[in-house]
């Protein structure tokens, strides 16, 4: 070992961040994580990064956030379903601090207890995606919600059943879960940090549990990685953990419509015909866009919380992944004023999205000859139909809407849940 001089420490970590007129958030938190993936790798118990200096082109604040939300991602394991014989090394380290002279001591403060709120909340989210679908059902998922009201006051937890979604009528959710032997259910979380009259913002996630794709049935290469298919859901969950932890003074509403998509005799058949709880129908011709099925009642279901704005969140078409690969989710959505809004806490977040149109043009696409609309668009544009059908359900609010079909886990080697778009749904909650 070399003392450094002037350095009270034994080792030094040195951290390449590149030319420093390329330097950005992104860059930052991809340097960071990866020295907290090493660090985990060793017997280090405690960790000082002091980047502040070498990142000073960045806001003080905004890189001290990062550099905490990225030693979270990048010291992140998955461990739950391996034997303690077989890994479970523990991880030494228990201690990290961050060396920041920017801004007041206060915002410091504020920036460090946000971030690892959100932080939490990521690791929730990748948690609950990277669970396998035998083990992460809809009722596992209503219980995790549950638990989660158990420790935080303000935070309220609802589950439907499936007796109580046939009086609500929603027709085409229970279509699709009609085909498991796994309940559906509909879990609704009511944080009321803000003041009782508030109306809150309302987030919707698509809880697909497993998407086998039905009678549809998908082919069998990498069709494990259909257990990510609730990950839109595990974002709300995310996403309501930070709101508790930070203790977020505005009321906030969160939907989660949690099911499984499997091929049975009593399973959704192409052409069959549902009507949703708004009382339009809907002709089934491909049972493999049941995220959406899902999703439409569910967010009729949100009307009753009168929301200012109401956000979905879905793993909903493989042609978001064609389209933006895995760096921006798609977004859409009904109100320009909402969508600069997101597009903002995007950046601010560095969690990226792109919009797409929502044109009539595209709407057509749905027109049925037997029903008021059908499932699928056909061949072109499949984000963008997909994106309209959910329009046809969110038209008394201030909507949009999130696929983060390629931003929600990683394939191959990295094969993980990203915990996206939990900093982007935080952001946008603490400045609306
Ligand atoms: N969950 C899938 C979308 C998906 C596929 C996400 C691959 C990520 C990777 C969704 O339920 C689905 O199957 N969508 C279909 C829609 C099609 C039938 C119009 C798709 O994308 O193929
Ligand atoms: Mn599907
Ligand atoms: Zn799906």
């Amino acid at each position: 070992l070399v003392k450094v001089p002037g350095l009270g420490t034994s080792r030094v970590m040195l951290l390449g961040l590149g030319k420093e007129a390329d330097l950005d958030s992104l860059t930052l938190q991809k340097a960071v994580k990866s020295a907290a993936s090493q660090l985990v790798g060793t017997d280090i118990k405690h960790a000082t990064f002091a980047l502040e200096d070498a990142a000073k082109k960045l806001d003080p604040l905004a890189a001290l956030r990062d550099t905490v939300l990225a030693v979270s991602y990048g010291s992140y394991r998955f461990e739950h379903c391996k034997t303690v014989a077989k890994a479970k090394k523990k991880i030494a380290l228990n201690k990290v601090s961050f060396v920041a002279e920017g801004k007041s001591a206060a915002k410091r403060k504020t920036a460090v207890k946000n971030a690892a709120a959100v932080a939490s909340g990521v690791e929730f989210t990748r948690d609950l995606g990277n669970l396998p679908g035998n083990i992460c059902t809809p009722t596992y998922l209503a219980n995790e919600a549950k638990k989660l009201a158990k420790e935080h006051a303000k935070l309220k937890v609802t589950v439907l059943d499936e007796k109580k979604m046939k009086e609500l009528k929603m027709g085409s959710l229970l279509s699709v879960s009609r085909g498991s032997r796994q309940p559906a259910k509909l879990i609704i979380f009511e944080w009321k940090g803000g003041k009782a009259g508030d109306k809150p913002n309302a987030i919707v996630g698509k809880g697909l549990t497993f998407d086998a794709g039905g009678i549809s049935l998908k082919p069998a290469p990498a069709m494990d990685e259909m257990k990510y298919d609730m990950c839109g859901g595990a974002s709300v969950f995310g996403a309501m953990k930070a709101v508790c932890e930070m203790g977020l003074n505005k009321n906030v509403v969160g939907v989660v419509p949690a099911s499984e998509n499997l091929p049975d005799g009593d399973a959704n058949k192409p052409g069959d015909i549902v009507t949703s709880m708004s009382g339009q129908t809907i002709e089934i011709l491909n049972t493999d866009a049941e995220g959406r099925l899902i999703l439409c009642d569910a967010l009729t279901y949100t009307e009753r919380f009168k929301p200012k704005t109401v956000i979905d969140i879905a793993t909903l078409t493989g042609a978001c992944v064609v389209a933006l690969g895995s760096h921006a989710s798609g977004l859409m959505g009904n109100d320009d004023k909402l969508i600069e809004k997101i597009k903002k806490a995007a950046d601010d977040s560095s969690d990226r999205v792109w919009q797409l149109p929502l044109w009539s043009d595209y709407d057509r696409q749905l027109d049925s000859p037997f029903a008021d609309m059908q499932n699928i668009g056909g061949k072109e544009a499949g984000s963008i139909t997909a994106g309209c059908f959910l329009a046809r359900f969110t038209r008394k609010f201030k909507w949009a809407h999130l696929d983060v079909a390629g931003t929600a886990w990683g394939s191959g080697a990295e094969k993980s849940a990203s915990g996206r778009p939990v900093p982007l749904l935080v952001q946008y909650l603490m400045d609306n």
